[in-house]
């Protein structure tokens, strides 16, 4: 059943542009977003909303911390994420025209769940984002989108991250669409280029070996900062939970302007610092993030684009991801460092399937 691979989590690891091709299918077209089967929103509802949350637990916070982003450039809504275990025990404020949407891959997780009764309670219209038709939390919302991801087996999540953010993507460009905050134009292109995406997903998964002797050569590191601005800040953070849950190195990821404010003082030759820094708006400040961590002597390793030569100057060892508009970059980025994280994980002879000490949905508080 791994079809050939090693562990379930290469195997899904492989699976996600066919993931994004049957998230997409049937709910994108070059016209547009047609969601209509699954959300039955009227206009004059979908007019009325005003804030989005968004609450999820581990890698489904990381979805949602991307998701935030694309929100807030395609509508006009005022739009707050948090951690579910946290927004539970909050004086949250919410009405009919509050949109609170629960990313939970199992749709069993216990903390997620409650933050949704409690929402629910309070008048909040509730969207399940999740991969299990069944799920509790698919039984209990208002409404449901579903990933379509196929079973995940391996404990830490990868398809389902990249199931999660196109489908919020979708949500996203559906608002934005029905809202008139996207203009139909720049709409149009937007879907054209998610349309595109599986096929981008593809080419960066055949980089693997790449990554592979480049986690070689990081393998034996036992602390690792991990850097990302924007966009790329949740992609970080999802970069340093992989090595963690897998290969149990220690990863801590920050915004990377907060290095000064504190992490810089880890840094010393024996902590590398890896960066997701794709040709973006905020280039240039990660690549002064990166000088400074270059003056600790720390060893540098970035996730960046295909033709920037300039990174290579700073950097000890370059991931490459294919060129994407900014706002795609997550689906690309996140890839290099899933492999990396498998990779040292391998080299370091861990579980990989079965980490120590976790399950694969957290069903008790
Ligand atoms: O099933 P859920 O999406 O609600 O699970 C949330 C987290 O428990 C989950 O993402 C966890 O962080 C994974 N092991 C990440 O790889």
């Amino acid at each position: 059943e791994k079809d050939g691979f090693p562990h379930y989590m290469a195997k899904e690891i492989h699976e996600q542009g066919a993931v994004l091709r049957s998230t997409l299918k049937g709910r994108l077209t070059e016209q547009g977003v047609d969601l209509s089967e699954e959300l039955d929103w009227s206009g004059e509802f979908v007019r009325s909303l005003k804030q989005v949350h968004l609450v999820a637990c581990g890698t489904s916070y990381y979805a949602a911390l991307v998701a935030e982003r694309v929100l807030e450039q395609w509508t006009d809504l005022d739009v707050r994420v948090d951690i579910a275990s946290e927004y539970r025990y909050r004086q949250v404020r919410v009405t009919p025209q509050t949109l609170a949407v629960f990313v939970s891959q199992s749709g069993e997780t216990a903390d997620t769940l409650a933050a949704q009764r409690k929402v629910r309670s309070l008048g909040a219209r509730c969207l399940a984002v999740t991969n299990v038709r069944g799920a509790t939390l698919a039984r209990e919302v208002h409404d449901r989108l579903l990933l379509k991801a196929g079973p995940e087996i391996g404990v830490a999540a990868t398809k389902t991250f990249m199931g999660q953010m196109a489908t919020l993507y979708l949500l996203a460009l559906k608002l934005g669409w029905d809202r008139g905050t996207l203009n139909p134009a720049e709409a149009e292109r937007l879907a054209a280029a998610l349309i595109q995406l599986p096929y981008q997903v593809e080419r960066t998964l055949e980089r693997e070996e790449q990554v592979r002797r480049v986690a070689e050569k990081y393998s034996k590191y036992d602390n690792f900062l991990y850097l990302g601005r924007g966009i790329s800040f949740p992609v970080a953070l999802e970069g340093a939970l992989k090595l963690k849950e897998i290969s149990y190195v220690h990863a801590e990821a920050y915004a990377a302007g907060e290095m000064k404010h504190g992490p810089i003082a880890l840094l010393e030759p024996d902590v590398p610092v890896m960066t997701v820094m794709p040709r973006d708006s905020l280039y240039e400040k990660s690549l002064s993030n990166l000088q400074e961590a270059k003056a600790r002597r720390s060893p540098l390793v970035a996730v960046a684009t295909d033709g920037d030569d300039l990174v290579t100057r700073h950097v000890d060892d370059v991931l490459r991801i294919p060129w994407s508009d900014e706002v795609f970059s997550p689906f690309l980025s996140v890839i290099p460092l899933q492999q990396f994280a498998y990779h040292v994980a391998r080299f370091r002879g861990r579980e990989i399937d079965q980490p120590r000490n976790l399950a694969k949905s957290v069903t008790v508080e």
